[in-house]
């Protein structure tokens, strides 16, 4: 088989890419190490900033969004009992984010795929990359008993934090930089009518807790729990006692419980790897980095990098310009490492951190205390938020 660019993994990354590259006659194909179903069980975050919806826009995949996500202007930081609602809209200049989960938006680039018959190759085992170096790099994976080759002009690795991608770098070339938190998110999914029309996000000293939405019928909560919590130690009604317990008393009040519909505790960390291109692989999404989930910042992350490669390779295949792929790893980190900054600053400022020292908590408090008395903090946090120009 021959293509002109090969994406490995079919997350919104991948799938992303193949669709724009597609809508410019720019051929690829997307190989993806599981079912279309499997890639569509999983619940993830559901925040977007404007950038992305814009993207999902450009890709003739925002109908469903437009449609059925929420616009956000705003959002709540609640600490010793009490909520304040940070003005996203008020201190961008009217900027906002759509409430859209990932797993639809997921869906729609799917079917996205399907309506303009692109190649999506799914259950592909043992994928490897070969001659990254070379003018004539190929992929290699299998299906059954065959070994089925890829010849193409480009690679992209979008597979993910465990992709294989990025370990197809030397090892004398890679550098990685990584930070793991002492704790992780037990998350819920709940058909119940979500507490907060905007999303809260307390501080409280029994730990971190999230109140999200996917719509107004399906709520999304979360609290910080230790490492070594395993999800059979929650039980739905340990998990609503706790998150009640964290957030103020009037919003605890109002909380409507149901039964848990996906329960699942995921690790936090931070992670990037640099460069992001080797020879003709260029990396992409959760393949080069990983934010840990408190701004809201994972797939807007991928999305400026899907941004850059996307204009790059078109400007490489219409005009024969290749500086955007040779700039590509520089200008993709410079916005990701600002996209780590903010993720760390939100994390450290609401989580408990087990082996904190007494001055630790004191700056913690002061980062709060400066944070909603000073307008210029509100629009550093507001502008993070809603997502930094590409
Ligand atoms: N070969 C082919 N596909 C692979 C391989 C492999 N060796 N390894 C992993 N994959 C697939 C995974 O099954 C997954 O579907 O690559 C895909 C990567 O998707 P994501 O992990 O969703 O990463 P990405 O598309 O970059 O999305 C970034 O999504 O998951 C969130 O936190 C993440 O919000 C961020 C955003
Ligand atoms: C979510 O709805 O899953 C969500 C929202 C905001 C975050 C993280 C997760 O910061």
């Amino acid at each position: 088989m021959k293509t002109q660019v090969g994406i490995i993994g079919g997350g919104p990354s991948g799938l992303m890419l193949s669709q724009l590259l597609h809508l410019k006659g720019i051929d690829n194909v997307v190989l993806e190490k599981h079912s279309r179903e499997y890639v569509l069980g999983r619940i993830r975050a559901g925040v977007l900033e404007h950038g992305f919806a814009e993207l999902m826009r450009e890709a003739q995949c925002g109908d469903r969004m437009d449609a059925e996500g929420e616009i956000h202007e705003g959002f709540y930081i609640a600490e010793g009992g009490e909520k304040r609602r940070v003005d996203l809209a008020g201190h961008t200049g009217g900027n906002s984010v759509v409430v859209y989960g990932q797993t639809e938006l997921t869906r729609d680039l799917y079917e996205a795929r399907e309506k303009m018959n692109g190649q999506v190759i799914h259950n592909v085992e043992d994928v490897k990359l070969h001659g990254l170096k070379s003018d004539a790099p190929h992929i290699s994976y299998r299906s059954g008993d065959d070994i089925i080759r890829i010849d193409c002009d480009y690679v992209i690795g979008a597979d993910g934090f465990h992709g294989v991608s990025r370990k197809s770098i030397p090892s004398d070339v890679l550098v990685e930089y990584e930070k793991v938190y002492p704790f992780g998110w037990l998350g819920v999914l709940s058909r119940t009518k979500p507490v907060s029309p905007e999303l809260i996000y307390a501080k409280s000293d029994r730990g971190f807790a999230l109140c999200s939405l996917r719509s107004q019928v399906l709520s999304r909560y979360y609290i910080q729990v230790p490492l070594t919590d395993t999800v059979e130690d929650w039980s739905d009604e340990a998990f609503w006692e706790e998150l009640k317990a964290r957030l103020p008393e009037d919003v605890a009040a109002e909380l409507e419980t149901g039964p848990s519909i996906e329960k699942s505790i995921a690790p936090l960390r931070s992670f990037v790897a640099e460069p992001m291109r080797y020879g003709n692989l260029f990396l992409a999404g959760d393949a080069a980095h990983i934010v840990p989930p408190t701004g809201a910042r994972g797939l807007n992350s991928a999305a400026s990098d899907i941004y850059y490669l996307y204009h790059a390779l078109v400007a490489h295949y219409q005009d024969g310009d290749d500086s955007g792929l040779d700039g590509y790893s520089e200008k993709a980190l410079a916005r990701i490492w600002k996209a780590q900054r903010f993720s760390w600053w939100m994390t450290t400022l609401l989580h408990r951190f087990p082996d904190s020292i007494a001055y630790d908590q004191k700056l913690q408090q002061t980062d709060m205390d400066y944070l909603f008395s000073s307008e210029a903090a509100l629009t550093s946090l507001a502008e993070n938020y809603v997502g930094l120009p590409f």
